[in-house]
């Protein structure tokens, strides 16, 4: 039996938010699936990233965070995640944000190298072009005076760039990484870990424009042509190997105009800020010109029908198992938590399914038999007596 419903027991209320699944959970947040009612009485899904307490209750953070979020509220763009609405609710800083069903990138590597199925190249590009177009969108934004906002994403890594089923691409958590280099009480780690998609200058701790998230870019398609990752590690890559931004050719593949293709990446992951493209749409624009010349165009029809073809079980499973837990709200009204023992001043009332959790009933809150049972034990005990008594001995 539950006496007290655990923090992360699911589903459960969250401010506006009803939290039905859990679907990640990163060094900084933790994320969940939600609805939530939308003002014509329709239901919205969406993901709730709720931010770890240990940086939730920094004020410099938060502070910094709420500034950038804002920002990428306005981003309004097909290859950029939308940012719904952020807020504090039990202490907690939480960004509520559009659902892409589908795998980040870290996750669909993983799955092509399990399944033994290589990602065709013309994908690797189309996620590319596709990220660069988020990017370039976001680097533009100017405020209501036309001033340029200067926004850079910060931390471009794969596991930020989101892989919808139909094939469409989306770059999720803008600027947040500027709100944790706000915080300068933060762990060695949480900045280590982001090393392997960091710029040199980032590395150098130098001031950063669009060119980090140009360079950043590089290494995704650095990465997604080798076939491997750039700076390897016992540790993971170091912000040493970031800093010194040493990148080895890469290998032939025989794929049409490599030579280009090749000194496009180099450009793109150049040491030297100033002999990198000067912007991502700069590098967009080479980039596209060499996939219309080697005829390596895709669209993100034929991705999503690709994706489908190779991982269309998982994608199902997925699908499954989301509606799963989402039914397991409509299955009925809410239910109460009993205790056993000595009953705790408070009931608490949570969703199905928790496990030991069973329907509240009318009356008889405390347990054991109805009142009619106990009426009749006592007139069979005391008809036995009256017999006893009246028996001649
Ligand atoms: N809007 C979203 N829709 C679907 N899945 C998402 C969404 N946002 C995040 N996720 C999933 O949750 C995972 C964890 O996200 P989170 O941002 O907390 O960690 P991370 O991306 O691994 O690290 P970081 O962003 O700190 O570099 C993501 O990798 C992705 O798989
Ligand atoms: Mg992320």
């Amino acid at each position: 039996m539950v006496s007290a419903v655990p923090d992360d027991a699911l589903p459960r209320r969250f401010g506006d938010y009803l939290l039905f699944d859990k679907i990640g959970e990163g060094g900084m947040a933790r994320i969940y699936l939600g609805r939530t009612k939308t003002e014509l009485g329709g239901e919205r899904l969406l993901v709730v990233k709720q931010i770890l307490p240990t940086l939730s209750s920094s004020e410099q953070f938060s502070r910094a965070l709420i500034d950038e979020a804002k920002l990428a509220a306005q981003l309004s763009h097909g290859n950029i995640v939308q940012v719904s609405d952020l807020g504090r609710e039990d202490d907690m800083l939480y960004i509520a944000m559009e659902y892409v069903e589908g795998f980040d990138l870290r996750e669909l590597l993983r799955e092509c190298s399990k399944n033994k199925v290589p990602l065709p190249v013309e994908f690797s590009l189309l996620i590319v072009t596709e990220t660069l177009r988020g990017l370039d969108f976001a680097h533009r934004r100017r405020d209501d005076d036309g001033k340029p906002l200067g926004l850079v994403h910060r931390d471009v890594s794969p596991s930020n760039v989101l892989v919808s089923f139909e094939g469409e691409v989306k770059l999720c958590d803008f600027g947040i990484a500027r709100a944790m280099g706000a915080d300068s009480d933060l762990p060695d780690e949480t900045i280590q870990g982001k090393a392997g998609y960091m710029s040199p200058e980032a590395a150098n701790g130098e001031a950063l424009d669009g060119r980090g998230d140009v360079f950043a870019i590089g290494i995704i398609l650095w990465e997604l042509l080798a076939g491997r990752r750039l700076y390897k590690g016992d540790g993971g890559p170091s912000l040493e190997q970031a800093r010194q931004a040493q990148v080895p050719e890469l290998p032939t593949r025989g794929y049409p105009d490599e030579e280009n293709l090749h000194a496009l990446v180099m450009k793109a992951l150049s040491k030297d800020v100033g002999a990198r493209y000067e912007s991502a749409q700069a590098m967009l624009r080479d980039l596209e010109a060499y996939i219309s010349t080697a005829g390596l165009v895709a669209s993100p029809l034929k991705f999503g029908e690709w994706l489908m073809e190779h991982f269309g079980a998982e994608i199902i499973e997925k699908r499954r198992a989301r509606e799963r837990a989402a039914k397991a709200i409509e299955a009925g009204p809410l239910l109460r938590v009993e205790p056993t023992g000595t009953p705790p001043p408070v009931t608490s009332t949570v969703h199905p399914p928790a496990a030991s959790v069973r329907p509240a009933t009318r009356g008889n809150s405390a347990g054991g038999a109805p009142p009619w049972v106990y009426l009749v034990v006592v007139l069979l005990v005391a008809a036995a007596a009256a017999a006893f008594m009246l028996t001649p001995s």
